[in-house]
């Protein structure tokens, strides 16, 4: 007869956990880890992707104005040659890290309090909850999905040649009006516009609360005034696709 000595599992099965937090980390990747760092990252590099989106969507409504004030817009920026490549390099690393911060503090949200709350309630004062600050990281991942095919159709898509004054250019709006006579492309950009809607409407008043700007009092009006920017940043941008598809602009 074999005697079985009863072994204590949790010896056994327990692995040393790692302790990220003796190891020696730079001031900067403290900075990175901490809660108030990842606000500030999150905040500034929002408000700086924001800017990009209020210039992109002004340049865009070039092409209501005509084709060759589109084309001139783009070929003015491709004028900068490589302060154009350094701008764009800054905006990626600038993309993916506040794609890195928000994912982190969503994660660590996810771990702190597995199952979301059934309700949202205010514990007093005014809440500042809403659709679009519960939504951020799916309309957050939209974004960046949308951001690559984006690029693929309109930056790396086909090179039309044309002329300005005598010059060669990129023909850039006749590549967007053939896009928007699809009605599939259309409709999905005003799908995603909704979502970068949302997406600023929390995201910037979220932001300039982050980075210390908003007195108390001015909070509803700065709340008020980052909604309406969102609006204008996405109805700015919708109306091309839908001018092009109704025949307003060709
Ligand atoms: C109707 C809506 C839009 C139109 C017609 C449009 C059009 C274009 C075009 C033609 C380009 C290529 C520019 C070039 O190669 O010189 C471009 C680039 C770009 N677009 Fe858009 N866009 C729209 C919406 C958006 C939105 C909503 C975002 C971001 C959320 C966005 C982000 C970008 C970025 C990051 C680039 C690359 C800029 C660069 O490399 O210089 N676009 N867009």
């Amino acid at each position: 007869m074999t005697l079985h000595r009863a072994i204590p599992m949790t010896n056994v099965l327990k692995a040393p956990e790692p302790n990220n937090e003796n190891l020696p980390q730079s001031p900067l990747l403290r900075f990175y880890r901490s809660p108030i760092g990842k606000k500030l990252i999150s905040g500034a590099t929002g408000l700086a992707l924001a800017g990009f989106v209020l210039v992109h969507m002004v340049g865009n409504l070039l092409l209501f104005v005509g084709h060759d004030a589109y084309n001139a817009y783009a070929e003015h920026l491709a004028s900068w040659g490589v302060l154009l490549y350094a701008v764009e390099g800054l905006l990626v690393g600038i993309a993916l890290l506040h794609m890195a911060v928000g994912g982190s503090v969503f994660v660590g949200r996810l771990r702190a309090r597995p199952q979301d709350y059934a309700q949202y309630e205010s514990v007093g004062g005014t809440s500042y909850q809403s659709f679009s600050s519960r939504t951020m990281i799916i309309t957050g991942a939209i974004l960046a999905v949308f951001l690559g095919l984006h690029l693929w159709t309109f930056k790396f898509g086909p090179y039309y040649p044309t002329d300005l004054d005598g010059q060669p250019v990129r023909d850039l709006a006749r590549l967007v009006v053939e896009v928007f006579h699809k009605l599939p492309y259309a409709l999905g950009y005003s799908g995603v516009l909704l979502g970068l809607g949302f997406h600023l409407r929390h995201g910037v008043w979220s932001a300039v609360q982050s980075l210390g700007a908003l007195h108390q009092g001015i909070r509803p009006i700065a709340y008020g005034l980052s909604a309406l920017l969102a609006m204008a940043i996405a109805l700015g941008f919708g109306a091309l696709p839908w001018a092009i598809y109704g025949g307003l602009v060709g």
